[in-house]
């Protein structure tokens, strides 16, 4: 299947220069959605994964599905404060500024081996800030997966010699 046709490209959003990947075309159609959750779990059924982390907000879209169909559990790694039990808090710079990712405390438990999951791996920042939440509770990181890669942004340089799953590549 060509999930890259399915991905909607729109110019110059959410500022000039920048070329914005719209996968709300994907999960509107009836494959998109099923091929791009059944591709991850391809290539991760054999894995040993126990637990999905899934970033708010469009890895909940994808990873909550994945983890449905690999038959583990699905964590959340929001964005601060929305998270009612005691947390964990991860800072992480940004183009401008700094931002940061939170995740229960006991949401993931040592030795557990973890998929970590996001619609887009750009720059890296967020999926990086992610893994060293799930890594600072004890977690392996079993691998990464994305529906899209922007390969020109080498984010996934920063992500280790970990397993790297990208359906769809920009340059
Ligand atoms: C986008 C995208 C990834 C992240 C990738 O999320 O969904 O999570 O940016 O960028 P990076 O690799 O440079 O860190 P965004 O922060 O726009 O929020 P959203 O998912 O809630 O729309
Ligand atoms: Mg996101």
């Amino acid at each position: 299947m060509d999930l890259k046709r399915m991905i909607r490209v729109i110019p110059d959003f959410p500022q000039p220069g920048i070329s914005f990947k719209d996968i709300t075309t994907v999960l509107k159609d009836p494959d998109g959605l099923r091929f791009t959750v059944q591709e991850m779990a391809r290539r991760f059924r054999d894995r040993g994964v126990d637990l999905i982390v899934g970033v708010e907000s469009r890895g909940f879209l994808i990873g909550a599905p994945l983890a449905y169909e690999l038959g583990t559990g699905f964590v959340l790694v929001r964005k601060p404060g929305k998270l009612p039990a005691a947390t964990l808090r991860v800072e992480y710079e940004k183009e401008y500024g700094t931002d940061a990712l939170e995740i229960h405390r006991d949401a993931v438990q040592p030795g557990q081996r973890v998929l970590l999951v996001d619609d887009l791996l750009a720059t890296g920042g967020t999926i990086a800030a992610a893994a060293r939440l799930v890594e600072e509770l004890g977690g392996v990181i079993a691998g990464f997966a994305f529906m899209i890669e922007l390969a020109g942004l080498k984010g996934r340089d920063r992500l280790g010699d970990r397993e790297i799953l990208s359906l769809v590549r920009y340059d």
